[in-house]
């Protein structure tokens, strides 16, 4: 399939689901439980109209914002995804590269398969990672300096795993190990482009980040989730926090933000941003969704710390939205994911190419020439229509 006429996330989706195995798949589509909360993230969109102004000039529009003190070149970034090279070959390399030409930020999940040092060599552009914060706080620091070494800008502190989310496909297919039944190995089988580019030239790929905190043999996407839901530390808290802006000279950045009380918190805990996330529903099912709160931290943060967000942005005109609510830039998770998983690198590119087309006809639209002077005034609540 050919990327490039991919007309909208929603067709690379659904190429991407063609390509790859059933298992892969329920990684990348999967909530938690009955996905109440995963629904909502969509769904949250329409609960906001626009009204656009006319008759405005907008011959020239600019839709690049400022983030930490330099521009990115659209009000979006890569949020941290884990086993991207389970979708496609270096698939974290790919999506980085993706970024880094289309002058946007690229954040490292650490439950990745491309060392971080290696992105920073072959990849370039402005670099984020993310880490868990696992019982081992020796591995979290030894990242965060390895990260520094690299030079990467920014470290994301993902806050929303006190537990594993109870995300069922997860245990039938990661947690005991590669079970290679009669029936994955039929449904694998008829996806030969991904046994091609994935599984035939390197096997299940490995973690390259996670040190020895997975024991040698167990360090591939199919033994590892059991083990690492063991590592995830449930007592972590504000502390650590403080210990790790010691630590981190760079940005420092909280994720999982769902309470304005929290996003006071991290003002308070001298963190660079927050992010606003429900770990795209594949947390705690029935929490609320980002853009429902986001109005309430941009009035308590604005000026002092970044607000971004994440959850369910899968049209340039939901990002237009998250930005006249308040939000500096949105992290994108399932939509470069489509099209990394529908054609590496250059589906990836596609996909981003995409949402920054739609973001510049949502301004002309809107009869807006600067996306940074857009406000809540171009939207009107209507909460009726939630579905
Ligand atoms: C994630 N997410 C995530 N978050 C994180 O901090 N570290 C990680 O390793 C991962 N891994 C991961 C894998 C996959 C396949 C998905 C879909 C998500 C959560 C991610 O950063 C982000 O919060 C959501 O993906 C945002 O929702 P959308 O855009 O995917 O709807």
């Amino acid at each position: 399939h050919d990327v490039e006429r991919a007309r909208s996330i929603e067709e690379l989706r659904r190429m991407a689901m063609r390509r790859i195995p059933n298992f892969c798949r329920e990684y990348l589509e999967g909530g938690a439980e009955d996905e109440v909360t995963l629904r909502r993230n969509r769904s949250v969109f329409e609960g906001w109209a626009f009204l656009p102004r006319t008759l405005v000039d907008v011959t020239r529009r600019v839709r690049s914002v400022d983030l930490f003190g330099q521009p990115i070149a659209s009000p979006f970034l890569i949020g941290p995804t884990g086993f991207n090279g389970m979708l496609t070959r270096r698939g974290d390399l790919a999506l980085a590269r993706a970024a880094a030409a289309a002058g946007i930020p690229f954040t490292l999940s650490n439950v990745s398969n491309t060392a971080l040092e290696d992105i920073a060599d072959k990849a370039g552009g402005r670099l984020w990672m993310q880490v868990y914060l696992y019982r081992s706080r020796r591995f979290v620091h030894d990242i965060a300096k390895r990260a520094e070494r690299a030079g990467f800008e920014a470290l994301i502190v993902t806050t929303d795993l006190p537990a594993y989310g109870n995300r069922e496909w997860d245990a039938r297919n990661f947690r005991s190990g590669a079970r290679l039944t009669l029936r994955n190995l039929i449904d694998t089988a008829c996806h030969p482009r991904w046994l091609c580019d994935v599984f035939l030239p390197d096997g299940m790929p490995r973690f390259r980040n996670l040190g020895d905190l997975l024991p040698p043999g167990k360090d591939h996407a199919a033994g590892a989730s059991a083990i690492l839901a063991r590592e995830l530390d449930p007592s972590l808290n504000w502390q650590d926090i403080a210990w790790l802006r010691d630590l981190w000279p760079g940005k420092l950045i909280v994720k999982g933000i769902l309470d304005p009380h929290d996003a006071e918190q991290a003002r308070h805990f001298g963190v660079d941003g927050v992010i606003l996330s429900n770990h795209g529903g594949r947390q705690l099912d029935g929490a609320i969704s980002p853009m429902e709160i986001l109005p309430d931290v941009a009035a308590l943060l604005k000026g002092h710390v970044a607000v971004l967000i994440d959850g369910g942005f899968r049209r340039g005109s939901d990002i237009v939205k998250a930005r006249a609510l308040g939000a500096d830039a949105v992290l994108l998770g399932r939509a470069t994911l489509y099209g990394l998983a529908a054609g590496g690198e250059k589906g990836a590119a596609r996909a981003i190419h995409l949402l920054t087309q739609e973001v510049d006809r949502v301004l002309a639209l809107l009869g807006c020439t600067d996306i940074r002077n857009l406000g809540p005034e171009v939207l009107r609540p209507v909460f009726n229509s939630i579905s």
